[in-house]
């Protein structure tokens, strides 16, 4: 298994983790733009895993934001995405992060037990606002908001 930056060629695979092939496609736009990074986990040949990190603008600022974390259901339990999030967190500490932030919606049991293994504790309860952008036209289809854990790890210690 690897990890390595998303290309246009996986885009097809990513439509099932990512939720849809619109939002791969917003979201490897947006690391084309330099705005987030966009992993993925290969296992032979296949994708089988994503995770992207936001740069700026995420909900716990300073710190880059980790989100759309999925690794595909046949490959579970086998370290792969404890892989992705080792990778995103290397890719910000690469850009001087001091910490990861994330969040988990409140009731995301499993999510919230995953993360903790990882070293994430809970600092906030969170209002998270999302937006469904059409990747053709930058529309917003569609919003809402849902409560969520905002989590975060410490990349580094503070000095
Ligand atoms: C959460 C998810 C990404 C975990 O991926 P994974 O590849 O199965 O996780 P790993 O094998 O790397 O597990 C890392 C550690 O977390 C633990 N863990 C994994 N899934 C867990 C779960 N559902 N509940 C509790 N602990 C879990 C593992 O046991 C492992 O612990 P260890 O270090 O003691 O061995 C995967 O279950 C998934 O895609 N879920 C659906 C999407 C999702 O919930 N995304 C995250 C929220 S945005």
């Amino acid at each position: 298994m690897l990890v390595r930056a998303a290309q246009r060629v996986d885009l097809d695979s990513l439509g099932e983790l990512a939720g849809s092939r619109d939002r791969a496609e917003v979201r490897f736009r947006a690391a084309g733009r330099g705005e987030e990074e966009m992993l993925v986990a290969v296992a032979a040949g296949h994708v089988v895993g994503v995770v992207s990190v936001l740069w700026r603008d995420g909900c716990d600022t300073p710190n880059p934001w980790l989100y759309g974390l999925a690794v595909a259901a046949s490959a579970r339990r086998r370290g792969i995405g404890r892989a992705l999030v080792e990778a995103g967190e290397a890719a910000g500490a690469a850009r001087g992060a001091d910490a990861m932030s994330l969040d988990v919606d409140v009731d995301d049991e499993p999510a919230a037990s995953f993360y903790a293994r990882l070293g994430y504790v809970i600092v906030r309860p969170h209002q998270h606002h999302w937006r469904a952008i059409d990747p053709r036209t930058g529309a917003v289809t569609g919003d809402g908001t849902v409560a969520t854990w905002i989590m975060r790890r410490q990349l580094r210690s503070a000095d």
